[in-house]
């Protein structure tokens, strides 16, 4: 079905195209949005104001001709013109009502299929072998899958990779530091850090030995040419870094269709050169092998290193080159930190002229700061998350235990996991990707404020409405009750509730969670002045059904949305 949104925007394209035949309006921004003040309508639209230099004209006069061949039929109550050129408009109460009954009937809520018969692969989380996840890596891990399962949402297919970092020369330092300096009990315990430790240590002695360098680079040969004993080892090295990434992931609820690492694409490398060569991408400097990018503006790209050894853009390369022509994917969206940005155009500007088609995208953000003592390792970048997300769970508990101090230990902790890992999801993906956050308890558990454990228990006491309305009134039948808005705070309920399939659109498109989460918070607002100031149970008949109504269609979206934020709602909190 159609958002209000497209319905609008729709009706707005046919006004201007009928009031200026022959007017190029393409470039026009004809789209109706929410009102930003809901005084004067529910949705506005700007684009007279965009349209005076096109149209030679003052942007109000160009307003009044549209205006006066919009078609209002049965949708607009009113139309009005504001300041130098505003159109706002105003649904009716019919429209509006007709629109959500459609909308909660429909199995995705009215959420649009653009998506159908479409490919993307995500690529998201990839943590490098043997080193702790970053907080880099858990950002990315968790705005990786809810980016997959709100373009799921919109019908497209969505491959989840987790294009580990498994390959490249830190694995004979790597090696090295394992045969000498490891502590097998450490290794039982705690295998990423036992393995990054050593790491370092090995790494250390490199600068101060060239003997041991020069070793270190041997065992790396040693391992590319399949020695089974370095190959073993290499293996080794995988499985105690994925099983402890594994767990992190079952936590947090996190699934990959597939996991791909870098070295899955080791023997394609030579392709890479060959196939750059042959199109004349590349060219010798200094013994390097160098795809040039003056007309980009950006510095070349080193494809092969001086000592033959290829760089991560090669892997890139070669790993977007095997994804098109396994999959023909739509678009392949990279999920990184910011500090990548200069990667990622460099490597999708050498694709694009070694003929890659597939719309590539890289979605980065800012960094967050996590709270100081508790997550910092010794260097100061990695964190523990399994620390952060264990603290979230026992906070959570606390908070359950207040809340519902009745409620079976079982069942509290089980909701206590929910809340806990759901805060800290929603600390993160509630803000714009793009900023840099400070993570703090107090706002990821804030019970009063824009965080998940409101939203869980805005959920749960919705629940606890229908369950009253059942056990009172057994026979009403609230899905036949026709909407009605009596009150302003139900039409103002009812406006949020018809943006959600906007909102999943909006956070696709402009790959930011945030706005989902803005929405569903904003929902769950509208929602609360609604409980406070409208009567629900002992409200008339009629009355009584389509508030209640109401209620559990917003339970319905606030469980939706936050599902596809990856965050799960537990009936009774
Ligand atoms: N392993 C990389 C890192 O830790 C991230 C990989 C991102 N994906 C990619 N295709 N480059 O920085």
């Amino acid at each position: 079905m159609q958002t209000i949104k497209d319905i609008l925007s729709a009706r707005l394209r046919d006004a201007f195209a009928a009031a200026f035949p022959g007017a190029n309006l393409a470039a026009l921004p004809l789209d109706a949005t929410p009102a930003g003040d809901e005084a004067f309508g529910d949705y506005q639209c700007n684009a007279a104001m965009a349209a005076a230099k096109l149209l030679r004209q003052p942007p109000r006069a160009i307003a009044e001709q549209a205006v006066a061949q919009l078609v209002a039929d049965g949708l607009l109550a009113k139309v009005d013109i504001a300041g130098p050129g505003f159109i706002n408009l105003t649904l009716t109460d019919e429209a509006l009502a007709h629109h959500l009954e459609a909308l909660q009937a429909d199995e995705r809520l009215g959420v649009p299929q653009p998506g159908t018969g479409k490919t993307i692969i995500l690529d998201y989380s990839s943590p490098n072998v043997a080193k702790p996840m970053h907080v880099a890596h858990i950002r990315s891990t968790v705005i990786g899958d809810a980016l997959k399962r709100i373009n799921r949402a919109l019908g497209y297919t969505v491959l989840g990779d987790n294009h580990l970092g498994d390959w490249g020369t830190q694995f004979g330092i790597l090696i090295m530091g394992y045969r000498h300096f490891l502590d097998p009990a450490a290794l039982a315990a705690s295998p990423v850090d036992e393995l990054q430790r050593v790491y370092v240590l090995s790494h250390q002695k490199c600068d101060e030995d060239t003997a041991w360098k020069d070793q270190a680079r041997a065992e790396l040969v040693k391992l590319q040419a399949g020695e089974p004993e370095n190959l073993d080892l290499w293996q080794t090295f995988i499985d105690l870094s994925l099983a402890e990434f594994n767990r992190l992931y079952e936590r947090l609820g996190v699934t990959f269709e597939l996991t791909r690492g870098e070295s899955f694409y080791n023997n394609a490398l030579p392709g890479v050169i060959e196939r750059l060569t042959a199109l004349h991408l590349v060219r010798k400097s200094e013994g390097a092998l160098v795809a040039f990018l003056d007309d980009e503006k950006l510095p070349p790209c080193i494809v092969r290193k001086s000592d033959g050894g290829y760089n991560y853009a090669t892997t890139d390369l070669a790993t977007v080159f095997s994804r098109e022509a396994e999959f023909q994917p739509d678009a392949i969206i990279y999920v990184t930190d910011e500090r990548q940005q200069l990667h990622f155009r460099q490597f999708f500007a050498v694709a694009k002229k070694a003929g890659v088609q597939t719309h590539l995208r890289h979605i980065w953000f800012g960094l967050m700061r996590l709270p100081e003592g508790l997550l910092s390792t010794r260097s100061g970048t990695a964190i523990k998350l399994d620390l952060l997300l264990d603290e979230a769970e026992k906070r959570a508990l606390e908070l359950v235990q207040a809340s519902s101090p009745d409620m079976p230990a079982e069942e509290q902790n089980s909701v206590a996991r929910a809340v806990g890992i759901g805060a800290v999801k929603y600390a993160d993906l509630s803000q714009n990707p793009q900023s840099a956050i400070t993570f703090t308890w107090e706002k990821a558990l804030a019970m009063d404020g824009n965080s998940a454990p409101y939203l869980q228990y805005a959920v749960a006491r919705i629940a606890s409405v229908l369950d009253k309305h059942r056990e009172r009134f057994p026979a009403a039948d609230i899905q036949a009750a026709p909407l009605v808005f009596d009150s302003p705070f139900a039409r103002r309920l009812g406006l949020r509730l018809a943006r959600y399939p906007d909102a999943v659109v909006d956070a696709a498109t402009q790959e930011k969670p945030s706005l989902l989460a803005d929405t569903l918070y904003d929902l769950s607002q509208a929602y609360s002045s609604f409980y406070q100031n409208v009567p629900f149970l002992k409200a008339e008949a009629g009355l009584r059904e389509s508030r209640v109504r109401l209620c559990a269609l917003t339970a319905h979206i606030l469980r939706h949305g936050l599902s596809l934020l990856g965050i799960d709602t537990p009936e009774r909190i």
